[in-house]
């Protein structure tokens, strides 16, 4: 049975699909990535405040070429500082491309890595920070941002839990050296899969639209650059040269209609589900549940509920009072919780670390994530916040 409050609701409207059915309805329309999906980048760097973003398939994916664009840049390794609160696939990428991931505790008001957690972690094997926008929430700082900068370490922003949301009025997304996007279904908003990689660097740029078709050459769009690849390689066919071992990671037109359509909606369901969340946090019992969040730009598409106290008892009443009234939750938050309790990690980490990150523990056994969409009423919110406050 579908639950009352569901994580999601009507995340692909009428004008998605319809805008979908007219494109099929055309005599032989293309389908593969094309014209709509090079549109659709074009659109989203512009929203977005970047120069340059590359439609994938899912936001694993971007956060997969990610790691293989910092690895041509780093073949001999090194490390790369992760939460240990985010999904699965920032932490995959990380290992499947051959550097270590080092984890930084989170900041209980933004749910992102701690500014000085992540700075204590900084060595000279360092290459990257990967940091997760949470649920919405501006995970970066001033202080953060400054001092990468002097140490010359580049920022990854993961943003697929936070389109929309901003740092000092930028949008995230548009400040590290590259980020990644997700437009699953759950998500602010939806290509059914999909995911986009986004970026100012014009040769990370071509390197991400080679990486994600293969490492093919002719999957760049600058000309200079093609013929560079060209000329150094004259023994082979000049369609056919593969400068990396890659992947096929594109979407197709149908995701970029979807996408195009969507994006006319974001700001406004952004707004949305910002008043949905203040009414939330202005209901809930303050006393039992966490309601100081860093709330300035954020764009949250969930309703954190983390109770104070780590109290077992409660934490079992509050689960079956969500369950029997069809509350639908993920507890740990969006990703499973502490990914260092995980068993991909068991061999990788030091047995016991998860316990080193004591912030990221109680949201893995405290925390739970509710749904926050833009067609939830406030008398549905309103309802929520009764059923949890009377447990
Ligand atoms: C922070 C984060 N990164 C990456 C992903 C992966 O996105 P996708 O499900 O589109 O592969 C997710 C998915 O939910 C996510 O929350």
């Amino acid at each position: 049975m579908a639950a009352k409050y569901p994580l999601m609701r009507n995340n692909i409207a009428r004008e998605d699909l319809d805008a979908v059915i007219a494109h099929l309805q055309q005599d032989d329309p293309i389908l593969t990535n094309g014209p709509q999906c090079v549109a659709f980048e074009q659109e989203w760097s512009k929203w977005l405040g970047v120069k340059y973003s590359v439609f994938v398939n899912s936001g694993a994916s971007a956060n997969l070429l990610s790691m293989a664009l910092l690895k041509i840049r780093h073949p001999e390794g090194g490390e790369v500082i992760v939460p240990p609160l985010t999904w699965i696939s920032d932490v995959a990428t990380v290992l499947q491309n051959g550097f270590t991931p080092v984890f930084a505790d989170i900041d209980p008001r933004t749910l992102a890595m701690a500014p000085d957690q992540i700075l204590a972690k900084i060595t000279d094997k360092t290459r990257a920070v990967f940091l997760t926008h949470v649920q919405g929430f501006d995970g970066l700082t001033d202080g953060l941002i400054a001092e990468l900068d002097r140490r010359g370490i580049p920022l990854i922003e993961d943003v697929c839990e936070s389109h929309g949301a901003t740092h000092n009025g930028r949008r995230l997304g548009s400040i590290g050296w590259m980020s990644n996007f997700s437009f699953y279904y759950a998500h602010h908003m939806s290509t059914i899969e999909g995911g986009m990689v986004c970026t100012d660097d014009a040769e990370v740029y071509q390197q991400i639209r080679m990486l994600r078709s293969h490492g093919m050459v002719r999957e760049s769009n600058d000309a200079d650059y093609r013929t560079a690849w060209r000329e150094a390689n004259p023994e082979l066919n000049p369609d056919f040269i593969f400068a990396y071992p890659a992947y096929n990671v594109r979407n197709t037109e149908i995701g970029a209609i979807m996408g195009r359509s969507q994006l006319k909606r974001l700001d406004a369901n952004v707004l949305r589900r910002t008043q949905n969340l203040q009414r939330f946090l202005e209901r809930i019992d303050d006393k039992r549940y966490q309601t100081d969040f860093k709330l300035e730009g954020s764009s949250n598409y969930a309703f954190n509920l983390i109770m104070k106290a780590a109290d077992p008892e409660y934490v079992q009443r509050l689960m079956a009072t969500m369950r029997e009234t069809g509350i639908e939750f993920r507890r740990g938050s969006a990703g499973g919780g502490n990914q260092l309790r995980q068993p991909y990690l068991r061999g990788i980490v030091p047995k016991d670390h998860h316990l080193a990150f004591p912030h990221t523990e109680h949201v893995h056994f405290y925390g739970f994530y509710i749904g926050n969409f833009p067609d939830l009423r406030d008398d549905e919110i309103d309802a929520i916040c009764r059923i949890v406050n009377a447990v």
